[in-house]
């Protein structure tokens, strides 16, 4: 039988010790959060994707900690059973720890989350020390970190070569001592993964890093077919929403212009007697 009860670090944790594959998805808005919750993901992601899929800007630099609060308390309110994890977006961790602990504070205080997202590894250990110190939760992110971009010189696969691959070892193991209570991992090979998951205590979650690691995560809107066009090697499409969107749209367009739409079915009606003592 399933149940109501918040999914909580501790349960996060004794998933990867008994092998049960932690499900996480990506959530901007109210509405999704809650399918997403009945449909019992064990973790909503308001990820700074929010930036391309939700705000139209190319790339999530431009996102800030207010665009998170917004969106991470809309989220909130639709997750009852979930645990909620707020990325936090670029150069809100990175100036100083102080800022990085009254940031991430912030963000619990203000949306109701269970969690923090941070990019990194060995070079935000600090940051992800003292925010967990201050009693925040924190789930740490390596492999192709999107708030990196620039320096990583594109979207491309990380850890394929031997220092890369040492370095996401070595920062995998440093998250797990820093106190991070899980790590996603994006777009690594999925031998690496299967690596680092073998190799720390707590959980990996991965995007485009195969099937080793102890859960997975993708943006809800590319599974379920929002976008046309490209999408990334590592999603999977379960739904082709964007088709099904386009025709339905296109449906009402065509019925407003040929007034067929609104029936009587779906307007209100008023008495002939009061119409009639209308002047
Ligand atoms: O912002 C996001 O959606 C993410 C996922 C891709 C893991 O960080």
């Amino acid at each position: 039988m399933s149940s109501n009860k918040r999914i909580t670090t501790t349960v996060i944790q004794e998933r990867k010790v008994a092998g049960k594959a932690i499900t996480m998805l990506t959530a901007y808005d109210f509405s999704m959060a809650k399918f997403l919750d009945e449909a019992e993901v064990d973790m909503l992601l308001v990820g700074d994707s929010l930036g391309n899929v939700v705000l139209g800007y190319d790339s999530t630099l431009p996102v800030t900690i207010e665009d998170m609060i917004h969106h991470g308390k809309a989220v909130c309110r639709g997750a009852k059973r979930a645990m909620v994890v707020v990325d936090m977006p670029f150069m809100s961790y990175q100036v100083s720890t102080e800022q990085a602990v009254a940031n991430a504070g912030r963000i619990m205080k203000e949306t109701g989350a269970q969690a923090v997202k941070l990019e990194g590894g060995q070079e935000i250990a600090d940051a992800v020390r003292a925010i967990v110190r201050a009693g925040i939760p924190v789930v740490g992110h390596l492999g192709l970190t999107p708030q990196s971009v620039h320096s990583l010189g594109g979207f491309k696969v990380q850890g394929k070569e031997e220092k890369g691959a040492q370095k996401l070892l070595d920062d995998a193991k440093c998250l797990e001592e820093s106190g991070a209570f899980a790590v996603v991992l994006e777009c690594v090979p999925a031998l690496l993964a299967q690596k680092v998951t073998d190799s720390i205590a707590i959980p990996t979650i991965g995007i485009g890093a195969g099937v080793y690691c102890d859960g997975q995560v993708l943006v809800t809107n590319d599974l379920l077919g929002l976008f046309p066009g490209f999408t990334p090697k590592f999603v999977k499409q379960y739904a082709n929403l964007h088709t099904q969107l386009a025709q339905g749209i296109a449906e009402y367009r065509k019925e407003v212009e040929a007034r067929a739409f609104p029936g009587v079915e779906h307007s209100f009606k008023i008495s002939d007697e009061v119409l009639e003592k209308l002047y």
